[in-house]
Order: structure tokens, then C-alpha cells, then sequence
């Protein structure tokens, strides 16, 4: 990985994030080239050491391995200006989501290997969690680039088939909002049993990052498991996982996660 060169298109968050997470694994900004139609986004990553362009084409040029991070939308503009290179001997790796690597194909006809991921928003604070499906011409060298690039910031999990990335988008990707989701629920029950904002957000955040930890940290106990530990019979927790079973709260955390596969599946089709 020291020794590769790596450019990124869009110069956005998800970029930031990668090359904040590489630069820390101690990778040199020299081998670093970041594009980006705005200078503002650019002239940060320079101060960072990172090599800097509004061409696409010279980022595109100099990688090695070429990460396309612009939205999904601006990824047929963006590739546009690309299309002339031969990236017959680059790693492509896209981490737009929905964008099959069928439409890529179309978009960069000469690429040969590419990688999809899927990251989500952590990978902001270096705890992400990233999916990654290579092509067939991917080699071993270049399946180890790209995990290497994305366990950067955090965790990474290989996909045998593309479509699995779906999945990862309904569990990974989508998940952190589902959480924020369920605390903001706890909280303003917090806040009608009399506490005030503050207390509430203090007590659920220290709970979520302590169930964190123990579930990172005890990986020989499956999660009911772990349940099952802190749930004594007639006891109040008990009480609680009795009434959100009466609801089917399981039924519809699985309807919701189906949801978003399934709108992850039609994106697919749009781009
Ligand atoms: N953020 C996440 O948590 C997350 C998770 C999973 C996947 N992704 C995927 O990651 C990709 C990037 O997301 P992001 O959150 O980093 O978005 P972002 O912050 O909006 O970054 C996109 C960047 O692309 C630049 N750009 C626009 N047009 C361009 C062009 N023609 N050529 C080169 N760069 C261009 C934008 O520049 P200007 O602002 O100057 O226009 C912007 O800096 C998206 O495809 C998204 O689906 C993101």
C-alpha cells in the first residue's frame, strides 16, 4: 500500500475521511492525488501534504488505484472526462452507492479491475464499517489494496456476490440512522418520565457505547446470549423486552431493513 499511488475523485467527505485514515496508517500525502471542481475541499487536503487537482484526468492519470467518490449521480459527468485514459492496469474502486459495476463498466470501458464498496458514515470517526465486492479481474495484490484503503477507517467484510452489497447498504450502511432512531425513541421516553434533556442524552449515550463494548468485546456470546445475561426473569428488563415483543418490534425492525434493500435494489436501476 506504501508504495502505491492513489487518487481520488471528489474531493467530498468520504474522501477526508480515507485519506485522513491513510495518511494516519502512514501512507505519504506524495503518493496522495485528490480531485475536486472546488478549491476549498482541495487547498485542506493540501495543507495535509496530499497532492491536489481540479482535473480529473490528472488524478485519474496518476492512481494506481482510482477511487471514483462523487455522488452517484455526478458519477457519469465525472467519468466523462475519464473515458479516453486506459485504466486497463488501474484498480477502480467505486464507492457510489447503487452504481452497479455493469454501469461502470459502460461509463470506463477500458477499466478492468474493480472493487464496490460500501462504506457508511462512521468511517467519519474511523469506526466505520465497509462491504466490498471485487470483479473477477481483480488479483490478490489488488484485493488486498482495497482492504487495506478501507480498513483505514474501521472494519471491512468481503462480498461473494455483488448483490449481497444490498444487504451490507440495509445493515451497515443505512444502520446508524436505525440507531440514532431508537435513542432519540429513548429519550423522549426519558423525558417523560421527568428527566431533562441533558440527563437523558447522557444516560443513552453512555448505554449504547457500553453495549457496544460488550458486544465487541465478547464475541465467543451471540447477542441473545448477551440478552439473556442482563434479563433476569420478572425482572424489569424482562418487563420491557416483554411488551416490545407483544408489539413485534423484531417483525418490524426486519420489514424495515427489507425496505431499504429493497430501495437500494431500485437506485440500481435508476443510475
Ligand atoms: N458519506 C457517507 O456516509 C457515504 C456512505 C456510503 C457511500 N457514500 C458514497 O460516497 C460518495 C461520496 O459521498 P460524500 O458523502 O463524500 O459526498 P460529498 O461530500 O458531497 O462529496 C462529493 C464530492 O464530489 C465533488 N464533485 C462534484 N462534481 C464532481 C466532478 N464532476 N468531478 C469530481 N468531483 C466532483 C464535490 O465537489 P463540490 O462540493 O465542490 O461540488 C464533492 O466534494 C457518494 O457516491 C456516496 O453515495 C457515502
Amino acid at each position: 500500500m506504501k508504495n502505491t499511488q492513489i487518487a481520488f475523485i471528489g474531493a467530498g467527505n468520504m474522501t477526508n475521511a480515507l485519506i485522513s485514515g491513510l495518511l494516519r496508517a502512514g501512507l505519504s500525502g506524495e503518493m496522495i492525488m485528490a480531485s475536486n471542481p472546488s478549491l476549498p475541499k482541495l487547498t485542506a487536503l493540501s495543507h495535509l501534504g496530499v497532492r491536489t487537482t481540479q482535473d480529473n484526468r490528472e488524478a485519474a492519470a496518476f492512481g494506481e488505484v482510482v477511487v471514483l467518490a462523487v455522488k452517484p449521480q455526478i458519477m457519469a459527468q465525472a467519468c466523462q472526462g475519464l473515458s479516453a485514459l486506459d485504466f486497463a492496469d488501474k484498480l477502480v474502486i467505486s464507492i457510489a452507492a447503487g452504481m452497479p459495476i455493469s454501469r461502470l463498466k459502460q461509463l470506463l470501458p477500458t477499466a478492468q479491475a474493480i472493487v464496490r464498496a460500501m462504506p457508511n458514515t462512521p468511517a467519519l470517526v474511523q469506526a466505520g464499517m465497509t462491504g466490498l465486492f471485487a470483479n473477477a479481474h481483480c488479483n490478490a495484490l489488488q484485493k488486498q489494496l482495497a482492504q487495506e484503503l478501507f480498513e483505514a477507517v474501521g472494519r471491512v467484510c468481503w462480498l461473494a456476490r455483488e448483490e449481497e452489497i444490498n444487504a451490507v447498504t440495509a445493515g451497515s450502511g443505512s444502520s446508524p440512522a436505525y440507531f440514532f432512531y431508537v435513542l432519540e425513541a429513548m429519550q423522549t421516553a426519558l423525558l417523560h418520565m421527568g428527566l431533562d434533556e441533558a440527563q437523558a442524552r447522557t444516560l443513552i449515550e453512555q448505554a449504547i457505547a457500553g453495549s457496544a463494548q460488550m458486544v465487541i468485546g465478547n464475541p465467543q456470546l451471540s447477542l441473545s446470549e448477551l440478552r439473556a445475561q442482563v434479563t433476569s426473569k420478572g425482572g424489569t428488563t424482562a418487563a420491557a423486552i416483554a411488551q416490545f415483543e407483544k408489539c413485534g418490534l423484531a417483525d418490524i425492525i426486519e420489514q424495515g431493513m427489507a425496505q431499504a434493500a429493497a430501495r437500494a435494489r431500485e437506485m440500481e436501476q435508476q443510475l
